[in-house]
C-alpha cells in the first residue's frame, strides 16, 4: 500500500490555485443563485444518514479537485488496508480493525482457516466473545436484584458508551439506572455511591490495558466500598471489559469479557466495552447498533469516492483546514439525548487526527485535527452562537438533526426542528444593516445530517460515518489516526508529581510547578 502526503500530489498546487482564485471568494448565496439544483447536487442518502452537504463553501470544480487528491494520496488502497487486517497503525505495529466488530458473522473470513491466517483466526473469535458478553446483558437484565450498573472507564472506555446509553434512552431498560464514573476526582465517585447499595450494584470495570490510573483508583475504591458495604460475592457484581484479561484476574475479577490490540480505545464502544450499552437496550438493540455500524462500512467500503459520504465529509474537513484556515468546527445535536456526542467527537477527532508528524515521524507544514466543541440546540443558541454569527472567526457548524419525536409534548418538536434550519439558512444569508451592530455577513458554511429517527441502527451508522471521515482527512494529512502518544508524557510527569505534593520537594523544578506546589501544599 502506497501512500502519499497531501502536500506532495501533483493535485495540492492545483487546489491551492482553485482556492486563489475562486475558493477563497466563493459566496453561498450565488452559488444557489447559479445552481437550481445545487441543494440535490451536494445532497445525499447514506445508510440512516441523509446529509446536505449544499451550504459549504465547495463547487463542482473544487470537489473534482479534492477527489483527485484522495485519489493520489492513495485513500481507496489506504482504505482497503484497514478492512483487510494490515497493521496500518505503524507506531505500535497494530491492525486497526474495529470494522470486523460489526460485521455479521457470516461475513466473517472462512473460519477453517483460522489455524493459519491471522485475520481469519482474529475474525473467528469476534461473535464468540460477542454472543457471550450479550448473553451476560440479557442476565444482567433479567435479574431485578440488580438495579444500578456503575461504568468505571475513561477516554474511549467511557465516551462511548455514556453517549450512547444516552442517545437511545428511549430503547433502555426501565429498571436499570447506568451511572459512567470516568475521573480521578473522588467527588465523582462518591456522589454516586451515595445513592446505592452493594446488593443492588454491578460494577464494570472497562479499560482496554487495566494500567489506567484513574481507572484503577476507582475500581479500588469501588471494591473497598462495596466490602465496606458487606459486600461479598465480587463475582456477581464485579466485571471486567478489557485486553488485558490477567490483570483483571489479578485484581480479583473473574467474569470478564475480553477483546484485542487491533481495537483502540476510541474504536472501542463496539467490542466489550459496549457492554453497558448492551444492558441497557438489550441484545437485539446492540446488534442493531452494529448492522447501523457495518452499513455505513459497507457504503464506505464500496460506494465511489464521489458518492462515498464518510470521504466527502473528509474532503471537507481538509478543504476548510488546510485552504480556509477554519481551525474548529462546532457539532450543534439538535437533540438532547445526543448531549454527549461532541464530547465524544472530540476524542475521536482530536486523539486521532491532533498530531504534527506524519506516519514516519515527519514534520508537517500544514494544520491537522480542528477543535471540535459543542452544545444541544437550542442551547447554544443562547450562548455561543452569537460567536458563530457574528465573530470575527468563521467556524463550520454540524447540525445534526432527528425527524422523528419520541415524546408527547406538543409543539415542542416542530419548534426544535425550525430552530435547526432556521440556524444553517441565517449563518448562510446573514442580514444587511449599515449600521453595523446588527450585520450579518453571512456566507458562514454548515452541514445538516438528518437522521429519520434515533435509533440504534441510526446511531451505530451515524458514529461509524464519523469514525470514517476522521479516517479520510487522516489519511490525507498522511498521519497514524490511529495512535496516541500525546497523551502520554503528563502521565508520566503526574507519577513523579504525586510525591512531591506529600514530601514537599521540588528539587529541579521549574519555578511555576514549584511555586504551585508549594501553594497546594499549604
Ligand atoms: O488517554 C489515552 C487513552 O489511552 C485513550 O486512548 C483511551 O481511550 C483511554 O486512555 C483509556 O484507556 P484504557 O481503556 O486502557 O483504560
Amino acid at each position: 500500500m502506497v501512500r502519499t502526503r497531501c502536500d506532495r500530489t501533483p493535485v495540492w498546487a492545483q487546489l491551492r490555485a482553485a482556492f486563489d482564485a475562486n475558493g477563497r471568494q466563493m459566496d453561498l448565496r450565488e452559488a444557489f443563485a447559479q445552481e437550481s439544483a445545487r441543494f440535490q447536487r451536494f445532497s445525499q442518502q447514506a445508510p440512516h444518514v441523509f446529509a446536505d452537504l449544499s451550504k459549504n463553501r465547495i463547487d463542482t470544480a473544487t470537489e473534482a479537485l479534492l477527489l483527485q487528491l484522495a485519489q493520489e494520496c492513495g485513500l481507496e488502497a489506504h482504505r482497503d488496508a484497514m478492512f483487510a487486517g494490515e497493521a496500518i497503525n505503524n507506531t505500535e505495529n497494530r491492525a486497526v480493525a474495529h470494522v470486523w466488530l460489526r460485521k455479521p458473522a457470516s461475513a466473517h473470513v472462512n473460519i477453517a482457516q483460522a489455524a493459519t491466517d491471522f485475520v481469519a483466526a482474529e475474525q473467528a473469535k469476534v461473535h464468540v466473545t460477542l454472543d457471550a458478553m450479550l448473553a451476560y446483558a440479557e442476565l444482567v437484565r433479567a435479574d431485578a436484584a440488580i438495579t444500578d450498573i456503575v461504568n468505571i472507564g475513561i477516554g474511549g472506555s467511557d465516551l462511548g458508551p455514556q453517549m450512547a446509553v444516552r442517545a437511545l434512552q428511549a430503547f433502555a431498560h426501565p429498571g436499570k439506572r447506568l451511572h459512567f464514573v470516568s475521573n480521578v476526582d473522588g467527588h465523582e465517585l462518591a456522589a454516586v455511591l451515595k445513592g446505592l447499595k452493594a446488593e443492588n450494584t454491578l460494577f464494570l470495570i472497562a479499560s482496554k490495558t487495566f494500567t489506567t490510573v484513574e481507572t484503577m483508583a476507582n475500581a479500588q475504591s469501588a471494591k473497598a466500598w462495596f466490602l465496606a458495604q458487606g459486600g461479598t460475592d465480587t463475582q456477581r457484581h464485579f466485571a471486567a471489559l478489557t485486553t488485558n484479561v490477567a490483570a483483571a484476574k489479578a485484581f480479583g475479577i473473574s467474569t470478564t469479557f475480553g477483546f484485542w490490540d487491533w481495537v483502540g480505545g476510541r474504536y472501542s464502544l463496539w467490542s466489550a466495552i459496549g457492554l453497558p450499552i448492551a444492558i441497557a437496550i438489550g441484545a437485539g438493540g446492540f446488534r442493531g447498533f452494529l448492522a447501523g455500524a457495518h452499513a455505513m462500512d459497507e457504503h464506505f467500503r464500496t460506494a465511489p469516492l464521489a458518492q462515498n459520504l464518510p470521504v466527502r465529509l473528509g474532503l471537507l474537513d481538509v478543504w476548510y483546514r488546510n485552504f480556509h484556515g477554519f481551525t474548529s468546527r462546532s457539532i450543534a445535536p439538535y437533540h438532547s439525548a445526543l448531549a454527549r456526542l461532541p464530547a465524544y467527537l472530540q476524542q475521536l477527532e482530536m486523539e486521532s487526527n491532533g498530531k504534527r508528524v506524519d506516519a514516519q515521524g515527519e514534520a508537517l507544514a500544514y494544520g491537522t485535527s480542528p477543535v471540535l466543541w459543542g452544545e444541544p440546540g437550542t442551547n447554544g443558541q443562547h450562548a455561543y452562537f452569537q460567536m458563530l454569527h457574528q465573530g470575527t472567526d468563521v467556524v463550520p457548524v454540524e447540525f445534526i438533526v432527528v425527524k422523528k419525536v419520541r415524546h408527547d409534548l406538543a409543539g415542542h418538536h416542530p419548534m426544535l426542528l425550525a430552530n435547526a434550519v432556521a440556524q444553517a439558512q441565517a449563518l448562510m444569508l446573514g442580514k444587511s444593516d449599515a449600521g453595523g451592530h446588527k450585520h450579518f455577513t453571512g456566507n458562514r458554511p454548515s452541514t445538516f445530517l438528518l437522521l429519520d429517527d434515533l435509533t440504534p441502527e441510526s446511531l451505530g451508522a451515524l458514529i461509524a460515518l464519523q469514525e470514517h471521515r476522521v479516517f479520510v482527512s487522516g489519511s490525507l494529512w498522511g498521519i497514524n489516526s490511529f495512535d496516541q502518544w500525546g497523551v502520554e508524557l503528563g502521565k508520566v510527569l503526574a507519577k513523579d508529581i504525586e510525591p512531591r505534593l506529600a514530601s514537599g520537594d521540588v528539587t529541579g523544578l521549574d519555578g511555576s510547578t514549584a511555586g504551585l506546589l508549594a501553594l497546594l501544599r499549604k
